[in-house]
């Protein structure tokens, strides 16, 4: 390799917990890609300003974290359609004085169900549970992969309504509050936050279908509290490490047209993860 690596960035606030670096670099490596890939720390009141100052400084993109995804979005001078239906953007790229928006966290829930998980969305009963930035994230990819129905419920039932319909012309799609599901699925995502406060939404056992499968978009050395009670009522479930896996690869991709192998990256941080 010769001249200087290509750099790329994580921005965000706090960064200091982000395992992208680790996951980039492993991607870099399997490819032979020459490059680099940087956590920074953005003042909250100070994202715009960071990104024009890695622009000057060569950066070629960026991952964008909590909580910069809809200023990324602002931010953006092209948007791709999966970055419009999320209202946010997880990866920026620079070139020739456009910054690009696209955002790969629903694709990367997809591939992990689809491929990694080897469950298909298509023709399935699709249960969404959470109607904030993280589910709404992820909607365009699953209506993408046509499920027979998708249900959003939430807490705050408006929000779950607000959703359903402007993904109205993508599929067959409704909303509904926690304590009217009456009907049976068979995936079941947790795309709220409750897992990060150890707390389950209120659903009813009765939601996991035969067979289901439950995916909880949050990850940790245990698993959730969702995750568990899935599986007390007989779901397959998966935590969202994977997930966190292939949005990276996604990202990867787009800069620099290669796919990784995501398989030995997620072994090894699952295995630091239990480690920890
Ligand atoms: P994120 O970016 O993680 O999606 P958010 O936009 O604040 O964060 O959305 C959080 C989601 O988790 C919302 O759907 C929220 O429900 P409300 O819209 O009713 O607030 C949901 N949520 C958070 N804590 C919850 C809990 N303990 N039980 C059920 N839903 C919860």
């Amino acid at each position: 390799m010769n001249g200087t690596p290509d750099r790329y960035t994580v921005i965000g606030n706090p960064i200091a917990h982000s395992k992208s670096p680790e996951i980039h670099a492993r991607f870099a490596a399997q490819t032979g890609q020459d490059m680099i890939y940087e956590r920074v720390l953005a003042p909250l009141d100070g994202f715009a300003q960071t990104v024009q100052e890695l622009i000057r400084q060569g950066v070629k993109g960026s991952n964008v974290t909590v909580p910069f995804k809809l200023e990324a979005y602002a931010l953006a001078n092209s948007l791709t359609e999966r970055a419009k239906a999320a209202g946010a953007v997880n990866t920026l790229t620079f070139e020739n004085g456009v910054i690009a928006g696209d955002n790969t966290d629903g694709i990367g829930l997809v591939n992990d169900i689809v491929r990694n998980a080897g469950v298909a969305i298509t023709g399935r009963r699709v249960l969404l549970l959470g109607a904030g930035g993280a589910a709404r994230g992820v909607l365009l990819p699953i209506m993408d992969q046509r499920p027979a129905e998708l249900v959003i419920a939430n807490r705050t039932v408006g929000k779950a309504e607000e959703l359903a319909m402007q993904f109205a012309a993508h599929g067959p799609v409704s909303a509904s509050g926690f304590g009217s599901l009456k009907k049976s699925f068979d995936i079941v995502i947790n795309g709220t936050s409750a897992s990060l406060a150890d707390d389950l939404p209120p659903i009813e056992p009765s939601i996991f279908g035969d067979n289901a499968f439950a995916y909880d978009m949050m990850y940790g050395k245990a698993p959730t509290v969702f995750m568990r009670f899935a599986q007390r009522h007989g779901a397959r479930v998966r935590d969202g490490l994977g997930m966190l896996v292939e949005q990276a690869a996604e990202s990867f991709c787009i800069w620099r047209g290669v796919r990784p192998d995501t398989a030995p990256v997620y072994a090894d941080l699952r295995a630091g993860l239990q480690a920890e």
